[in-house]
């Protein structure tokens, strides 16, 4: 039998790049082989701590009257629920004095879905027949977004400047003289830190990008998934922003929670009106277990001090003894950079003088059961198709045990010295 699918449907249901290599990953992972060097997915750490953390809370939970019904056998309102949403916009009012209520907040399954809402209410194509985009002041970007657009590509993005800032290391920087706001731009949108290269933003390029946006009165768009203040996996100064025409994203993912599917915006109340009714016909209402267990360490600010004295020196230390290991295991004979990391659960690798893809680096990798994200997923929304450093660099996680990543970088090293000229 085949069906006609709408357009929606061969967009959204019709398989992409990036669901086969999900696939591809999922079922590695799956086969349950020991020797995989799972180095690929954006999994979060088992962080000892916060497991003892979530054992009490949801402990708590069980014990108290009510507690079960509210995690468990109660629809929320669509926005979330409306006492986690207080205590949300209180953690932020009193610990940064941003003049937010619940009206700026709304809650979704997870940081994905709020994506998914957001670019499709901004862009694409609009109530008078024309077609507006988001604007991306940096790429390589978050691989998540890339087919979200219901009717195509939603995305403009502008190649960054590549600084070198060390031996074997660089730094993409926004473009600031290419970054043009055309009236077909909807929104602008980063991640902070950035998936997939661990850069951040810094406050002086954050507040440009806002002013830029506010000029033309657009919403700029922060994906916090690891940002600050939680689950806070960033290693620089950076000051959580806000301002008024400024949507915010944060997620209960990194911080240990994937499973509960908590997505948290904030935006101007117009925004969250519609992300609330998008939720409401697309879903009902939103997994409550999550807001559940964490509104306590929300309330409490629990949530800042485990930020900061657990989650990011965890991943701190991490991040610094896998770009030590690869220093070593890389050397000096053959050529390769890794972006600078200042966040985020990833190496971002760059081998300029590799004479295969990325994508078939890929390959040769998954036959020695390492596995990794090939780079060129990451560049989307560029016009400019022929930029060969799409095809040279690796996403690799150090967020696995030390072994692993060890070894993993190891196989990397061997096939990346063997494809390079
Ligand atoms: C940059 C970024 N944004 C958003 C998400 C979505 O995460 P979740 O849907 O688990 O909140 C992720 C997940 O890896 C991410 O890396």
């Amino acid at each position: 039998m085949s069906y006609d699918f709408s357009q929606f449907g061969q967009h959204l249901g019709n398989g992409s790049g990036i669901e086969e290599l999900m696939d591809d990953l999922g079922h590695a992972l799956s086969s349950g082989a020991d020797d995989i060097k799972m180095l690929g997915g954006g999994q979060p750490a088992r962080i000892p701590e916060m497991d003892v953390v979530w054992r009490k809370q949801l402990d708590a939970l069980v014990a108290e009257a009510g507690g079960l019904d509210r995690a468990l056998t109660s629809y929320d309102p669509p926005q979330g629920n409306p006492r986690f949403l207080h205590a949300v916009a209180d953690l932020f009012q009193k610990s940064f004095g941003w003049e937010i209520t619940a009206d700026n907040i709304a809650i979704t399954p997870g940081g994905q879905t709020a994506f998914f809402f957001l670019f499709n209410l901004l862009a694409g194509r609009m109530a008078d027949g024309g077609r507006k985009k988001v604007l991306l002041p940096l790429v390589p970007e978050y691989i998540g977004y890339a087919n979200q657009g219901v009717d195509g590509s939603v995305f403009k993005a502008i190649p960054p400047m590549i600084e070198e800032t060390g031996a074997h290391e660089f730094k993409y920087r926004v473009d600031f003289d290419r970054l043009e706001v055309t009236p077909d731009i909807a929104a602008i949108c980063a991640s902070r830190p950035t998936n997939p290269t661990g850069n951040v933003l810094t406050d002086n390029e954050t507040a440009k990008l806002s002013a830029l946006a506010k000029k033309h009165n657009i919403p700029f768009i922060i994906d916090n998934a690891y940002g600050a203040p939680f689950p806070g996996i960033i290693f620089t100064d950076a000051t959580p922003f806000w301002e008024p025409h400024v949507i915010l994203t944060y997620s209960l993912s990194k911080i240990g929670l994937p499973g509960t599917r908590t997505g948290i915006v904030i935006g101007p109340p117009e925004i969250i009106k519609a992300v609330r009714s998008m939720s409401a016909i697309v879903g009902l209402s939103n997994p409550s277990t999550g807001q559940q267990i964490m509104r306590p360490l929300v309330e409490s600010g629990e949530i800042l001090r485990l930020s900061r004295e657990v989650v990011r020196p965890y991943y701190e230390a991490k991040c610094k003894l896998a770009r030590k290991t690869a220093m070593e295991i890389f050397g000096d004979d053959f050529d390769w950079r890794m972006h600078r990391s200042e966040g985020a659960l990833f190496l971002w690798f760059w081998f300029p003088k590799l004479k295969i893809t990325s994508k078939e680096l890929y390959k040769r990798l998954k036959e020695r059961n390492v596995l990794v994200i090939p780079g060129e997923y990451f560049f989307f929304g560029l016009d400019e198709s022929k930029w060969e450093h799409r095809d040279q660099c690796i996403r690799v996680s150090y967020a696995m045990d030390e072994a692993v990543v060890r070894d993993g970088l190891q196989i990397i090293a061997e096939e990346v010295r063997a494809a390079s000229e």
